[in-house]
């Protein structure tokens, strides 16, 4: 089916410049881009235009690591470093998601409060429960969004109520690996992929065995399935990983070594504090690095050397970290990510700060890269959009190009500048 939109497109096919089509038509063919043209083409003379005037036409945001759960802790705890924040309040309030009541209501509010900050796609750590994973699933379903989700694994070093058995982790993943394989199977017998897809999700090395890690590997190699965990968060965090696993030549080393690494397919949120020798793994690996400014500044785990990163050609993306970091806004973390940034070059002053296209690359084509043609407007694209009706920011200053009133919504805009979202040229509601 052809969909046209037509307003003001601006988007980034490079990290080094936005790419602007003022007052153009996105032509899409079965939610994918077809092509913008600045005069609608004589052959679709018969479609539907949706024409939003004079409003922004940008890519939807796609966070790369985010917490469900924790959306009720956001902002709470930031006076605690990484592990006795994770002890003294993301332990208590993840062993609530045993009751399914519970979960249900909390998980509609994040979806509900994810599809109004204009995501579009999400990788996302649900609990180690069972149920409520799949609630989570249902939930992301049902709103129209895309998302992985993962139900995490942790059989070691957490609380009695949160802490699971070895062998029920294997099974309740494999469990759920199976179910995602057969949905799959399912959809593409009507030629379809489904939006919502399983993660395999370790939470940390301290918080799995070497038994589950290993199983977790084999389970993600035989199924094909990505993987998602975090890495080098914090200083505690890595000695800590140095003493459960002397045997292993780094933090990064340990998820090689037992499978946990599949290239191109895995995600590791954080990334700060690396050795040299761990970025040569991570970048011969195609591992995706969810950059987590906010989350980075709350819980005092240090800057990410991002500029290194980039010049080395790594995967880049932006993620909330929610309930690291305090909102589900991307807008939010692309000017974190800056001021990151910022905040990196003025002790390394070779290490150049990131220029506004750089962050919202990451935030858009960067992140959503690991969902396939996804953050971009490029032909073959999957049209994920959010429609930006800024009068209320231009005032009677007529800002010259689509760059500076994009800027203008990044920088000082809020969620009600947005007021349509789509995946996939699909219209997503916003409760
Ligand atoms: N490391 C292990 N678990 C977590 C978590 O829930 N949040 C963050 N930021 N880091 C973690
Ligand atoms: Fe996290």
């Amino acid at each position: 089916m052809i969909k046209i939109f037509k307003g003001n497109v601006i988007f980034t096919k490079t990290m080094q410049s936005f790419e602007e089509h003022k007052n153009s038509y996105i032509v899409t063919k079965n939610g994918v881009v077809e092509g913008i043209f600045e005069k609608c083409p004589e052959e679709y003379a018969d479609a539907e235009i949706i024409d939003f005037g004079d409003s922004l036409i940008i890519p939807g945001f796609n966070d790369l690591h985010v917490h469900a759960p924790q959306w009720l802790n956001m902002g709470i705890g930031y006076s605690e470093e990484l592990l006795p924040w994770l002890e003294k309040y993301t332990f208590p309030l993840e062993s609530s998601f045993e009751d399914e009541d519970f979960a249900r209501k909390y998980y509609r509010l994040f979806v509900d409060d994810m599809v109004k900050c204009g995501t579009t796609r999400a990788c996302i750590f649900a609990t180690r429960h069972l149920r409520a994973t799949e609630i989570l699933m249902e939930l992301l379903e049902e709103s129209g969004i895309g998302a992985f989700v993962g139900k995490v694994n942790m059989d070691r070093n957490s609380s009695d109520a949160l802490q699971e058995d070895t062998q029920t982790s294997i099974d309740e993943t494999l469990a759920l690996v199976k179910q995602d394989k057969e949905k799959r199977e399912k959809a593409a017998l009507n030629g379809e992929l489904p939006l919502v897809n399983y993660i395999i999700t370790p939470r940390f090395v301290p918080s799995t065995t070497a038994e589950l890690m290993t199983a977790l590997g084999k389970i993600a190699a035989e199924y094909d399935v990505p993987i998602q965990s975090h890495l080098d968060e914090n200083l505690d965090e890595v000695a800590w990983v140095k003493e459960l696993h002397p045997e292993c030549r780094s933090f990064t080393a340990v998820y090689d070594d037992f499978g946990l690494i599949l290239p191109g397919k895995t995600i590791m949120a954080h990334c700060i504090h690396n050795t040299d020798e761990e970025l040569k793994t991570l970048k011969e690996k195609d591992v995706f690095i969810a950059h987590c400014p906010q989350s980075n500044f709350n819980l005092s785990s240090g800057v990410m050397p991002l500029r290194k990163y980039l010049d080395m050609g790594m995967h880049v993306g932006i993620g909330s970290d929610v309930s690291g970091g305090h909102t589900l806004n991307m807008k939010e973390h692309i000017v974190e990510a800056i001021h990151a940034s910022k905040c990196y070059h003025s002790v390394h002053r070779e290490s150049a700060p990131l220029s506004t296209s750089e962050a919202f690359y990451l935030a858009t084509k960067g992140s959503g890269s690991f969902f396939g043609k996804v953050g971009s407007f490029e032909e073959g694209y999957d049209f994920d959009a959010l429609i930006i009706d800024d009068t209320n920011l231009l005032h009677e200053k007529q800002l010259d190009t689509l760059q500076e009133r994009l800027e203008k919504f990044i920088f000082t805009g809020t969620v009600d500048n947005i007021t349509n979202r789509y995946v996939k040229a699909k219209k997503v509601t916003c409760k």
